[in-house]
């Protein structure tokens, strides 16, 4: 009979265990056969020994298949982006009612927080109603009615992911390139997508490091989703310092929010438009960064947003008039520098983790987060600092925890001489 233990013995040897064994143990993560114990060992089994290529894919089968797949009966094509995770990164938000805006429809599941990065759920969380968990058919209507939905995996919808993401939350196994792809493309093949764009991110506020690290995870993401049958590309993106200036869940929200309804230009709104044009392109569709910034131009991505809150049981009026909605933290206070310099790096882990300190994020899986903190105004790289000049704001539910964070934001800022060269957000393509 198959066991917990027995697959876990043999990832401590450095063995796959059988695509059977792995589909045993995926819908056991779904209908609770298996513990968390036995799922936080497994994470950490196969973060120190990993699995072969064959073990990935057949990890990432099983996990697709802890739930139904989606398919789809639409008049364009089904289509989505996902990043491997990052500090500030909120694409997401931007990205998937653009593409509504677009034409094309985009049924996105996406993750909580996960290690030191953000996650779009928490985000959109931070707006008062909106609820992550519909019903697979109201999921159904809303993609169709508005073009995007923005939810939860869930107990139909790769339910072993929804699970063993938030065990290694807290477990320290993220940075795992056979947990990682068999996490992002189960769901996203269990959503039945026509085509996919991975942002996959690397630098300081990611989990892959290096350019090295970054390119394997690319490779094995886009094998993996091309040989199920979803046509993939997948960007490497720079991560050498959070996307935006603001971190935290409602903070991240606003900040959207600007980009959205066309207040502010920037990496968020580059970034978003290169994925879009990327995944336009797989899906066939030809001239996709002049429709994506149409869509901001015109107002009908910030339309789109906010049809999809209201349609998901948030405020029918969130759009003209966020900033009513979202809570304030009473603690805001700035940090200064204790130095004088250009800043040369930005240590984006230990500000996400900072975050997550601040209550932003889990240290234990029942941990609720607070929406409201975070930091704003992070100065960016190159930047020119003078002693007792801001590094950031810092938003904080306590002043003990403001002073954590501080001292936590000039660890990770480093100020010297020469600004560093710029490098683009978008640093390389894998298909
Ligand atoms: N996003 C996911 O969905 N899973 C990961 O493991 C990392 C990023």
């Amino acid at each position: 009979m198959t066991d917990a233990r027995a697959i876990n013995a043999a990832l401590r040897k450095g063995e796959d265990p059988s695509p059977a064994e792995l589909n045993w143990f995926a819908h056991g993560l779904a209908d609770g056969r298996v513990s968390a114990a036995q799922a936080g060992a497994f994470a950490m089994g196969v973060c120190l020994r990993g699995l072969s290529e064959q073990g990935r894919v057949a990890l990432t089968l099983a996990m697709r298949d802890s739930g139904h797949v989606l398919d789809w009966d639409l008049d364009a094509p089904v289509v989505d982006k996902h990043s491997t995770g990052g500090v500030g990164d909120c694409v997401s938000l931007v990205l998937a009612p653009m593409l509504a805006a677009c034409g094309v429809y985009n049924p996105m599941i996406s993750g909580r927080g996960l290690g030191h990065t953000g996650g779009t759920l928490d985000k959109l969380e931070a707006i008062p109603g909106y609820s992550v968990a519909p019903d697979e058919t109201r999921f159904r209507q809303i993609v169709q009615d508005v073009g995007c939905a923005i939810v939860s995996a869930s107990a139909n919808i790769a339910p072993a992911d929804k699970r063993l993401y938030a065990i290694r939350d807290v477990t320290g196994t993220v940075e795992s390139l056979d947990l990682i792809t068999a996490s992002v493309l189960s769901k996203k093949l269990a959503a039945g997508l026509q085509s996919l764009v991975l942002d996959v991110k690397v630098g300081s506020g990611a989990f892959m490091k290096t350019a090295d690290d970054a390119r394997a995870l690319a490779k094995s993401l886009v094998a993996t989703a091309n040989a199920a049958g979803c046509p993939t590309t997948a960007l490497i993106t720079d991560m050498s310092q959070p996307l935006v200036p603001s971190l935290g869940n409602a903070l991240e929200v606003d900040l959207s929010m600007q980009v959205l309804t066309g207040k502010l230009e920037g990496p968020l709104l580059e970034l978003s438009v290169d994925l879009g044009a990327e995944l336009l392109k797989t899906a066939g569709i030809q001239g996709g960064e002049a429709k994506l910034r149409a869509s901001i131009a015109s107002g009908a991505a910030a339309e789109r947003f906010g049809k999809m809150v209201y349609a998901l049981g948030g405020p029918l009026s969130f759009v003209e008039d966020w900033r009513r909605f979202l809570p304030e933290a009473p603690v805001i206070r700035e940090v200064a520098a204790s130095g004088s310099g250009v800043v040369t790096a930005i240590d984006g882990e230990i500000l996400g983790l900072a975050v997550v300190d601040l209550g932003g994020g889990r240290r234990v899986e029942t941990d609720q987060v607070n929406p409201s903190v975070g930091l704003t105004e992070v100065v960016r790289l190159g930047a020119k600092v003078a002693r007792g000049q801001p590094l950031a704001v810092i938003h904080a539910a306590r002043e003990e925890q403001a002073d954590a964070a501080a001292e936590a934001i000039r660890a990770a800022i480093t100020l010297g001489d020469a600004a560093p060269q710029p490098v683009p957000l978008t640093l390389e393509r894998v298909a």
